[in-house]
């Protein structure tokens, strides 16, 4: 292809991109495909010559586009969102573009530093400490794929700092992400070794509990390393204290366990400052983590970490070979991501961000967590006003957990028949319940977030449940 050839045809692209923003919100947001049907579009074998860039282009609808289920969509609500901006996905194809690989400073200083800076800026933006910024000179962030290797990454330098590996043990709460324990079994720890904390009535997690789990431990002759505390639990949204937490840990005495705060997906409420009071004690934290590929408009992956110190990290990620070696890395005058990171190479993950945060400003980010939180909380209004539902646990943030009142099988089937209409797409998890000691129940869960999401995707969405709610055979 010819750069005349890629720039006619990227035209194309970016064309089938805008159409699909256009109508994404018409399409059934759960893919209807069944298991193989999309693979059985596909021919068993490679063409031997080039396909037309025609019959290439016409694919996207006719195989990829039945096998998507529309994240995009304005009535996407399961998960965590994972937006997608129009500024992101042109930062990303920059990106693409550029074709750089950033392991080294010297591989492309643009992708080290912007990456620096930007990360400055994202950690003002959300309220984080000046220690956590490059500008301590200590501290700074990092770019990772995903929250789970920033929670491996976070671990790593925990185990490497302790002296000694005798009986490590972590914690997070009962609502911890299971990239904990995954990260556990990773870094060698085991599975068996992740202690998960009880939780109180908001499902936070007990700092007493974690004080009584620590001591009987040590008390054990184990070595508590790791804690991770969560800010916005995969389940619920539940907040834990970080402030108690780091209190707990900082009890004179034994060494002190790295504190890790995984605020995936609610970290970027902070950009508001009404929503900062979650940060409280975060000074004491060694990490802290949340998505911009969450709810902050970054095309996935783009998931940002600061350390406070950055040794410990250098510590157990820097492996130098000779063909890696360079003057300005020699010299320590210079950043190499590649010792932040558990891979070696790095795409230019910061241009996507960097033209998020310059197209929409801090306003724009801002007005965009404002406007689904007032959305969940306009979702959260009419589910009360429903003698049909409950909402077991308070909305966080823009996540609200609803059920039908009775059985459980009840709100199974309006999840089931609600996602099976392609109005609106929803997800779900079991808490405890409270009356019944050792039985949970189901809720459904309503992710509000999405770039194009606004009032008219909620009255849709609204109509769905109410409609198949008041259906006799529920
Ligand atoms: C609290 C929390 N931590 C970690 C993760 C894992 O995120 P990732 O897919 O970036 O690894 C999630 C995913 O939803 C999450 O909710």
């Amino acid at each position: 292809m010819t750069p005349e050839e890629f720039r006619q045809r990227g035209k194309r692209v970016i064309d089938w991109i805008a159409d699909y923003m256009e109508r994404v919100e018409s399409l059934p947001v759960l893919s209807r495909a069944e298991p193989g049907e999309i693979a059985a579009m596909l021919p068993d074998t490679p063409p031997e010559r080039p396909e037309p860039w025609d019959a290439i282009l016409a694919d996207l609808d006719r195989v990829v586009l039945p096998g998507v289920t529309h994240w995009q969509s304005p009535t996407f609500f399961g998960y965590f969102p994972a937006n997608s901006s129009p500024e992101a996905i042109l930062g990303d194809l920059a990106s693409s573009g550029l074709g750089v690989q950033g392991m080294l400073w010297l591989t492309s200083p643009a992708c080290t530093e912007i990456e620096t800076r930007v990360l400055d800026w994202l950690a003002d933006l959300i309220g984080l400490p000046e220690p956590f910024t490059s500008r301590s000179g200590v501290g700074g962030g990092v770019i990772q794929g995903t929250a789970s290797e920033a929670v491996l990454v976070a671990m790593l330098a925990a185990r490497d700092r302790m002296d000694g590996n005798a009986g490590l043990t972590a914690y997070g709460s009962t609502q911890a992400h299971s990239s904990v324990v995954k990260a556990a079994k990773i870094a060698g720890v085991g599975r068996e070794r992740v202690r998960l904390i009880e939780t109180d009535d908001a499902l936070a997690m007990d700092p007493a509990a974690l004080a009584r789990a620590i001591d009987d431990d040590r008390a054990a002759g184990r070595t508590p390393f790791f804690v991770c505390a969560t800010l916005g639990t995969t389940s619920t949204g539940a907040i834990d204290p970080v402030e108690e937490i780091g209190r707990v840990l900082d009890r004179p005495g034994a060494a002190r366990p790295w504190l890790h705060v995984d605020a995936a997906w609610a970290g970027a409420a902070c950009v508001c400052p009404e929503h900062r009071q979650m940060l409280g004690g975060v000074e004491r934290a060694d990490s802290f983590n949340f998505n911009p590929h969450k709810w902050l408009l970054t095309t996935f992956d783009c998931s940002a970490l600061w350390v406070r110190d950055r040794g410990p990290v250098l510590d157990a990620l820097s492996i130098t070979p000779e063909y890696l070696r360079n003057r300005a890395s020699d010299a320590g005058a210079v950043i190499d991501y590649r010792d932040w990171q558990v891979p070696l190479g790095r795409r230019f993950r910061a241009l996507k961000l960097w033209f998020v945060i310059r197209g929409l400003g801090a306003e724009g980010l801002r007005e965009h967590i404002r406007r689904s939180i007032s959305l969940a909380s306009d979702l959260e209004t009419r589910l009360r006003a429903d003698p049909r539902f409950e909402v077991p646990v308070p909305r966080s943030l823009a996540l609200v957990c609803f059920r039908l009142r009775g059985e459980d099988a009840r709100t199974e089937r309006l999840l089931e028949r609600v996602n099976a209409s392609g109005e609106a797409f929803f997800t779900h998890t079991r808490i405890e319940d409270r009356d019944r000691p050792g039985e949970t129940r189901l809720v459904i869960r309503a992710a509000v977030g999405g770039v194009w999401t606004r009032a008219e995707h909620i009255d849709r969405a609204w109509r769905a449940l109410d409609r198949e709610a008041g259906r006799a055979s529920l």
